[in-house]
């Protein structure tokens, strides 16, 4: 690991952490395809998948909703752990030179205090909506954070009550806002999810440090498949196999290191630190 960190340091370029739900499991938030996902409507199972789509929203928008807004009381229930902070501390280190892309919506990274600048949320973030019924000049749906109004505490059978309905609909348009985040039947773009900037920066990276992903979502592998193409130094922390981890076990620019989110990070963080 050292000598992939000293190689990262003698070249120019952006150090960037992708992360994934694996980041927050020490944290208490299940990740995406653990045993915890999915969710009863009516007398059907759901698995992740299925609801969390454009598809599932448009059919049943109230339902969809009530499931984000026990996830989020599921994510704010949480705190930051030694890797999100272990994240920071190097963000103060290298500054510009640092660069977090996170495929979790929890928020927890900023919650940390990642700064947003430097933090691309590439599937969103849960304690946002967005209304996508704008007026025609406007250039792009517009964010803003869900309303104080809308309880923090949301047990998994809660329904949302009148006065809620009315602070998630648009401006008073009688039209659903929907979550900020990425669904499975959307895609990528620059101005919502910084899909640009995201290749933009693994292509001039220096480094390149995957943590608690298992690779199944299309921009994350991009990632990784540029930076093993451009035998960037490359670390993979995970406590389990999964793609990335295969392709770091080929290269002899990667590594592979086997364990957990807190067991690591913070170990690499500061070894950058103390080398930098
Ligand atoms: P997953 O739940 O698919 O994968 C989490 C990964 O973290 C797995 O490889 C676990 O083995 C690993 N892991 C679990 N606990 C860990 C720990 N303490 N330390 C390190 N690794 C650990 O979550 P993601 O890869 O983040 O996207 O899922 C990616 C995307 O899939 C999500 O953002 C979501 C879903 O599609 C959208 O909703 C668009």
């Amino acid at each position: 690991m050292l000598a992939l960190l000293d190689d990262a340091l003698s070249r120019e370029g952006p150090m960037l952490f992708l992360t994934g739900a694996g980041i927050s499991a020490e944290s208490g938030i299940p990740t995406f395809r653990g045993p915890e996902g999915y969710w009863t409507i009516g007398s059907k199972n759901y698995r992740a998948e299925e609801l969390a789509t454009y598809e599932a929203f448009t059919r049943m928008p109230e339902e969809v909703w009530a499931w984000y807004l026990y996830r989020r009381s599921v994510c704010r229930a949480a705190s930051a752990n030694a890797a999100h902070l272990a994240l920071v501390e190097l963000e103060r280190a290298l500054g510009d030179r640092f660069l977090l892309i996170t495929q979790n919506v929890d928020g927890l990274h900023l919650r940390a205090g990642s700064t947003p600048a430097r933090t691309f949320q590439i599937h969103g973030n849960i304690d946002y909506l967005r209304c996508e019924d704008e007026s025609p000049e406007e250039l792009h749906p517009r964010i803003r954070e869900i309303p104080a109004g809308i309880s923090l505490e949301w047990p998994k059978t809660r329904r949302i009550a009148d006065a809620e309905r009315a602070l998630l609909q648009c401006c008073g348009r009688g039209r659903w806002s929907r979550p900020h985040v990425l669904w499975f039947d959307e895609s990528y773009d620059e101005p919502l999810f910084r899909f640009e900037s995201s290749m933009d920066a693994v292509r001039r990276a220096s480094l390149v440090v995957v943590i608690g992903t298992s690779g199944a979502t299309t921009l994350p592998s991009h990632i990784v498949n540029v930076a093993a193409h451009r035998r960037v130094p490359m670390l993979v922390v995970n406590q389990d196999e999964s793609p990335f981890t295969q392709i770091a076990e080929r290269l002899s620019s990667a590594a592979v290191l086997r364990g957990t989110a807190t067991q690591y990070v913070p170990a690499i963080t500061r070894a950058l630190i103390e080398r930098a």
